[in-house]
């Protein structure tokens, strides 16, 4: 392995604060439940304060609870170079999703003291609210508030399954910050991930260049039957919301199939009530969630999903409501901010080849505002949103090393 360069992180310290940060919301089978804005997340982002302060960072909250801790820079009325991802994660979430690029980034301001480097550009590293969107929809809400893809009012009113809105338990964990929700220069934003799907660890690749992210658009849908007994009831005199919905996520997933090989098309969250088992199910809420490298492909998905939908519910007896809660469309990052990252692994001897994001990520939004990159480390088979996720300490150095050196090629060595 060629190695043209001795600027790297401390990969053992990376290792030990990723298993540090994956103790809090720790599951049995080896994961973590760390759903946003809960003690748990509180706890996360403590410990993660408390780190960046050791740094020598200072903290700033903003109000939609994003965390910015920032390095300095040599000539700090610059505008910062943001590195960051996320700590929440999804109810049955791995260790890495998110963890890895909140922790690599740290690991890089702990680096740099190390070294005794600076930067021209002030460096931020950034830990957004709320990535996953599984107990408040739609993901990545606060870096799109940042971004102002939503206002900030919309944000703070989301509310999760129980009715709970996200500005009342952001001010309950604490992390209502006072800071105004972007509208601030950011001079490039870089957020190291794993790949979350299996390519770079079938090619036996390093590192993955990402050059795209994919569109993605979600739905809810509000199906309504009638309620009634599941004894007396004959078959033909039904008119059951759950059997709707049934027949539509079938039709979603022949959409995803009618798309290949790019498109993924998935129902994640049903809810059907009354939920008691002799009860014809009177009313189901659906999620839809439709993902494609190309936006003219994923806007035929939706007009299909939109022809579909009122037919099904016609033919099961039913209305349906179908509702877009969320479209971005496809991402392409900042051809620069690419190359720093592809000549940072060159620099390190990895291979590395470019691909294409197949989920959401903080960095997406970011790219509105700010030359945008992201680096990619392969996951072990490919799974994620999995409690099994799982990855190699070395593969996390790899993918944290290329970052501290497209950052640092970025921020400026002063
Ligand atoms: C975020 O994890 C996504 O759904 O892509
Ligand atoms: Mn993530
Ligand atoms: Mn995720």
């Amino acid at each position: 392995m060629r190695k043209d360069t001795n600027l790297a992180v401390d990969g053992a310290r990376l290792w030990d604060s990723l298993m540090e940060m994956a103790k809090i919301g720790a599951t049995a089978k080896g994961g973590v439940n760390r759903l946003t804005l809960t003690d748990l997340d509180r706890q996360s982002r403590d410990l993660f304060v408390t780190w960046c302060k050791d740094a020598g960072c200072t903290i700033t909250v903003d109000r939609m609870g994003s965390i910015f801790a920032r390095r300095k820079g040599t000539d700090d009325s610059l505008p910062p170079v943001m590195v960051g991802s996320h700590l929440d994660t999804q109810p049955t979430g791995g260790k890495f999703d998110g963890a890895l690029g909140v922790m690599a980034a740290l690991e890089l301001i702990r680096s740099l003291n190390d070294l005794d480097i600076k930067t021209r550009h002030p460096i931020e590293v950034a830990m957004w609210t709320n990535e996953e969107g599984s107990r408040f929809a739609p993901a990545m809400v606060a870096s799109g508030v940042f971004v102002g893809a939503f206002p900030e009012d919309y944000g703070l009113s989301r509310t999760d399954v129980d009715g709970k809105r996200f500005g009342e338990e952001l001010k309950r964990i604490g992390y209502a910050g006072p800071a105004p929700v972007g509208g601030r220069e950011v001079a490039a934003f870089f957020e190291l991930h794993i790949e979350q799907g299996p390519i770079l660890e079938e090619a036996g690749t390093d590192v993955g260049v990402v050059t795209h992210a994919n569109g993605q658009r979600w739905y809810e849908i509000d199906i309504t039957g009638v309620e009634s007994h599941a004894g007396p009831t004959p078959m033909a005199r039904r008119k059951d919301a759950l059997l709707c919905a049934a027949r539509i996520v079938e039709a979603v997933n022949a959409i995803g199939w009618g798309h290949e090989p790019h498109a993924c098309a998935t129902c994640g969250m049903i809810l059907a009530q009354p939920n008691s088992r002799n009860v014809i199910p009177g009313k189901v809420f659906l999620t839809v969630d439709f993902r494609h490298p190309e936006d003219d492909r994923l806007a035929s998905m939706d007009a299909e999903l939109r022809r579909l939908v009122p037919e099904i519910a016609a033919r099961s007896g039913c209305t349906a409501e179908l509702e877009q809660i969320f479209h971005f469309p496809v991402t392409t990052f900042d051809p620069a901010c690419v190359g720093r990252v592809r000549e940072g692994a060159r620099q390190l001897g990895l291979s590395h080849r470019e691909i294409h994001s197949g989920a959401g990520h903080d960095a997406v939004y970011m790219a509105r505002v700010a030359p945008t990159a992201m680096v990619f480390v392969p996951c072990v088979g490919g799974i994620s949103h999995n409690e099994a996720e799982d990855i190699k300490p070395e593969w996390a150095t790899a993918g944290a090393n290329v970052l501290l050196h497209a950052v640092v090629e970025t921020a400026g060595v002063a």
